[in-house]
């Protein structure tokens, strides 16, 4: 009889070593082989498993019978398409994330910290399908039938097409599927179902991708839509199983400040179409409600009279978000000056302060600068820059910037403007939202037609110069020298 062997995991990759190194591999990733037994019998018959991948395995001598049969290769113009319509899932913010809906047969997977709101999001997903009159079967492996019922309650949903099963054990999951025949399946979380049979222990990342694989071999066979929430840790990554990307069509993050409502979802691997798409929903007390105009959400509060706040056209993916970019800039009682930037990357901020300083004759080195971005938003590109300049110059000066301003551009060392990716379609969102004026850098376009009226583009070489035009000059400040 074949005796069980050890392996080595990567906590990381997932692949398997035959020895115990420092460093995996795969992933080059430090420490993260863990041992693994593997099971000395055949695979139990629960739907095709592939094998792990497994380093130094020679695919061309397998004793895999179906190798026998000589393989073909057609030419790629003689193979027609499959078709891979996507169905929209009637949750608009989903549907323009995913391309316009969940393609059949494909297994996506939604990662997120706890308690951002997954399992609302699957609900409500559920829901909506269910609504459209189509079969869907929930499955809960974390909470109790009367949690997501109590859920359920709470979001209004009523419809009868969603069958909820408190389950973790794979085999019944997967009964339950047979038994309903649902076209959606929602399996929430995928670390917490397990197979009494795969020797693996319940939890461990061997365990979850075959988990997962099984999953993905039943959605391939039947068609099945599957839905499945999986963990993320405090990095933000997947938890361990990064390999389950892999097996996957599609992996979603959800997103948010714990403290504020906004919920941002995007996929960042989708096979049936781009990454590029943001969805943005608010968490309400009757679950997430979408937010189709996040422009006018962010600037609702804005208080344009008060020093300091200036209003950027910023990407995300590629969605233009028109976001207030505010600063307070107060005299520093400490040997070393405090600096915070909320939703902003604090290297850029620290960068666009010191050109300030050299370029620009705004001398805030003994000052503390707090740099925020408001209502939750991250921006985490450099579109920002001359908003965040102007903004700190206009704390600085005590003077206000006027109302229907927007920055756009990136700052260099020199303390020169550059053209951002899309500024077209940054300054139409601006043109729509009714600012009438963009300061931004000389090479930018023309907004598209129709907006080019209605915004006046206010072409500038240098930051100091966007400070002069902008009413925000320092005593004392010079343009910047021609070299
Ligand atoms: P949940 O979906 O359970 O998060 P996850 O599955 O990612 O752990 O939701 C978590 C939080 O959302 C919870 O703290 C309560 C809040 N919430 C609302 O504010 N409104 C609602 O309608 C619901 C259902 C939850
Ligand atoms: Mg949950």
């Amino acid at each position: 009889m074949a005796r069980a062997k050890t392996v080595y995991c990567c906590s990381e990759c997932g692949i398997e070593a035959p020895q115990w190194t420092g460093w995996c591999p795969g992933c080059g990733a430090s420490g993260s082989l863990t041992p693994q037994r593997t099971a000395p019998e055949a695979a139990p018959d629960i739907g095709s498993r592939s094998r792990p991948r497994s380093l130094g395995t020679d695919h061309r001598t397998s004793d895999d019978p179906g190798l026998a049969s000589t393989a073909s290769a057609v030419p790629i113009v003689e193979v027609v398409a499959a078709g891979i319509d996507p169905v929209p899932t009637s949750i608009a913010e989903v549907d323009r994330v995913l391309g316009g809906g969940l393609v059949p047969g494909s297994v996506t997977l939604l990662g997120g910290e706890p308690g951002i709101g997954k399992s609302t999001l699957t609900l409500q997903l559920a829901a909506a399908w269910a609504n459209q009159g189509r079969r869907c079967v929930y499955v809960s492996a974390e909470e109790s039938a009367e949690q997501v019922a109590s859920r359920a309650q709470r979001l209004g949903v009523t419809t009868p097409q969603i069958w909820l099963a408190a389950e973790t054990s794979l085999p019944r999951l997967l009964q339950l599927v047979d038994q309903f025949g649902p076209d959606m399946l929602v399996v929430d979380s995928v670390q917490a179902v397990s197979h009494p049979e795969f020797t693996s222990t319940p939890g461990s990342l061997q365990q979850v991708r075959e988990c997962t694989q099984v999953l993905v071999n039943e959605a391939k066979r039947d068609g099945l839509i599957v839905v499945m929430v999986g963990h993320v840790t405090k990095e933000g990554a997947l938890a361990g199983p990064k390999v389950l990307e892999h097996l996957v069509d599609t992996v979603l993050g959800f997103e948010g400040e714990r403290h504020h409502a906004l919920r941002l979802l995007r996929a960042t691997k989708h096979r049936f179409g781009g990454t590029h798409e943001l969805g943005l929903f608010e968490m309400a007390d009757a679950g997430l409600t979408e937010v189709p105009d996040p422009s006018s959400l962010f600037l609702a509060d804005r208080h344009p009279a008060i020093s300091g706040s200036v209003v950027a056209p910023v990407l995300d993916g590629q969605r233009p978000l028109l976001v207030e970019i505010q600063a307070l800039v107060v005299p520093s009682q400490a040997p070393l000056p405090r600096r915070t930037a909320q939703g902003l990357d604090s290297g850029r901020v620290a960068q666009v302060l010191a050109v300030l300083e050299r370029r620009a004759n705004v001398p805030v080195s003994r000052s503390d600068v707090h740099v925020a971005v408001a209502g939750g938003v991250q921006v985490r590109e450099p579109g920002a820059d001359l908003a965040v300049a102007l903004a700190v110059a206009s704390s600085y000066t005590e003077s206000p910037v006027r109302a229907s301003l927007v920055a756009c551009g990136e700052v260099g060392l020199g303390g020169e403007l550059r053209q951002v990716p899309r500024t077209q379609h940054r300054l139409a969102e601006a043109a729509r939202l009714g600012f009438a004026r963009a300061i931004v850098p000389l090479s930018a376009p023309d907004p598209p037609d129709g907006h080019a009226r209605r915004l006046h583009l206010d072409r500038q070489p240098s930051v100091s110069q966007a400070l002069a035009t902008a009413g925000l000059m320092v005593r004392g400040s010079r343009r910047m020298p021609a070299s």
